[in-house]
């Protein structure tokens, strides 16, 4: 029992340091588990680009925007298009709750980028990836991780 414990203290600690923050490479190796390395022709450091400029590495950020709108989580997803905050009206395309976009389980996130990412414009739909990352070389982002 204490030695399945001191296994998760040390794993939880490597994922989500800081309460919020998740570590560069492991939010790279997540992303890699989940086949995003070139995924609709996006690179691992195009993701980690991504959710730098967006959250800087926050899981647990909420966002409100101008139009009323609030963006959730590692990825910043918008409330009135993707999920469902139940705070003002959503197309809710991920069919997915907002709240589920934020905490330590990233998957719901990554799943609600994916179906972003593969609509028109791609990863151009995140405006700040559009000024921070894109044509810009993006490999340094992956510096030191190793995802094996
Ligand atoms: C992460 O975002 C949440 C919500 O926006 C905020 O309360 C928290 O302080 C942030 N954490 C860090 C480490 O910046």
């Amino acid at each position: 029992m204490m030695k399945v414990l001191l296994i998760c203290m040390a794993s939880c600690l490597l994922v989500v340091n800081g309460g919020d923050l998740i570590n560069r490479c492991a939010l790279a190796k997540i992303l890699h588990e989940e086949d995003l390395d070139g995924f609709e022709g996006y690179s691992l450091a195009d993701w980690l680009c991504l959710a730098f400029v967006e959250s800087n590495f926050n899981t647990s950020k909420v966002n409100e925007n101008v139009d009323g709108s609030f963006d959730y989580g590692i990825f910043q997803i918008n409330s009135h298009y993707w999920c469902n905050d139940y705070l003002s009206h959503s197309e809710n395309f991920c069919h997915m709750d907002c709240e589920d976009m934020l905490g330590p389980n990233l998957l719901p996130s990554i799943h609600c980028a994916k179906k972003i990412v593969s609509g028109s414009g791609g990863m151009r739909n995140w405006v700040e990836w559009r000024l921070h990352c894109s044509e810009r070389p993006l490999s340094y982002w992956m510096t030191g991780c190793h995802l094996g």
